[in-house]
């Protein structure tokens, strides 16, 4: 029995915050160590420059920055495929295949394609490539003939647009070359979308709400004494709201077993009054400090040695060039355009 493959990929536009850990990275690492399926987890390099053609530098840089961020969460290469998407050629090439068999209104009426083009103000300018990502990263999927892909539930429609690709491929040219994926989506929502410090309902770079894996323990302690609490609870002895209150929200999301039953005393002293905010900081301090710690160290032990991260990210993209190449080759049999075989 073969093990079903799972792949997912993240566009490197700057480096991974706690929200990106708790919404996918630590799921991924907890996959990749039931050992009980193919790992593919790559940079989408090329669906950044979708939208970021004239600074690739951000890209650029971001890359060796998650993978820093991949390597300190425990995603590790001796047993999950770490590649970057701009170096598997085979990928654009099964995207222009896959071009021919998706309209144009299909692509427009892709809602999450809508929404950014409406969030990022192209107006009339779309770039051609933004418009074709949804395509490019059913290229990405179906190249490892992934089964299931893990991702944000905004990302849904882009499994479906996969899956239709999928099925119209093999109907097109009467095959099975190419499978089907299925999305996992986080069970749990108030972990896939983690607020910012600020109470902002998403955590990104732009809003500057965001708490990085790799922030040093000075600024993660600078970050949660700053956080977002209960406007109203002005003096401790005040009774204050637990609702909408980033500490109380944050310790639901990385408090563990153990600390349930403080937390659940915490949360009655600070509504019925008495309770200070600096202390339920103090507190949330400990809790973040304990997950973030050892991801920090480890992530400044891997940046010492960035040739020894690259060679990695080489190896892995030279491991999936190879499983793209053989899909490619498949596809184009399929198609009959395989002339020198
Ligand atoms: N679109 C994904 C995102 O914005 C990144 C991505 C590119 C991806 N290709 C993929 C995710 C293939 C899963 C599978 O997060």
């Amino acid at each position: 029995m073969t093990k079903p493959t799972i792949l997912t990929g993240d566009r490197p536009t700057g480096k991974l915050h706690i929200g990106h850990y708790v919404g996918s990275l630590q799921n991924r690492v907890r996959l990749q160590n039931e050992e009980k399926y193919q790992m593919f987890v790559f940079l989408a390099d090329q669906q950044a420059l979708t939208d970021h053609a004239k600074d690739p530098q951000t890209i650029v840089e971001s890359v060796g920055n998650v993978a820093l961020d991949y390597l300190a969460a425990g995603l590790d290469p001796e047993k999950s495929t770490i590649f970057i998407q701009s170096q598997i050629p085979e990928l654009a090439e099964l995207s222009m295949y896959y071009m021919n068999l998706v309209s144009l209104a299909r692509l427009e009426r892709n809602p999450t394609v809508k929404t950014e083009i409406a969030q990022k103000g192209f107006g009339e300018s779309i770039p051609t490539g933004f418009l074709v990502y949804p395509i490019a990263q059913a290229a990405d999927i179906t190249a490892f003939k992934a089964n299931l892909v893990p991702v944000g539930t905004d990302q849904k429609p882009m499994i479906e647009q996969t899956r239709e690709i999928v099925r119209s491929f093999n109907h097109a040219y009467d095959c099975d070359v190419l499978v089907e994926p299925e999305g996992i989506y986080p069970e749990n929502e108030a972990a896939g979308r983690l607020p910012g410090l600020d109470g902002n309902a998403k955590m990104s770079k732009s809003l500057g709400n965001g708490i990085y894996l790799a922030d040093d323990a000075d600024t993660l302690k600078k970050k949660v004494m700053s956080m977002y609490t209960d406007p109203n609870h002005i003096k401790v002895e005040d009774p204050g709201r637990i609702e909408g209150n980033m500490v109380f929200h944050y310790l639901d999301v990385f408090g563990r077993e153990e600390d349930q039953a403080d937390i659940q005393a915490m949360k009655e002293h600070y509504q019925a009054g008495g309770l200070g905010d600096v202390k339920t900081k103090r507190y949330l301090l400990d809790i973040l400090e304990r997950e973030l710690g050892p991801i920090r160290e480890r992530r400044l032990e891997f940046a010492k040695d960035m040739g020894q991260v690259y060679d990695m990210l080489k190896k892995g993209s030279q491991a999936a060039q190879a499983v793209a190449a053989q899909t490619l080759d498949d596809v184009k049999s399929a198609m009959g355009i395989n002339y020198f075989k």
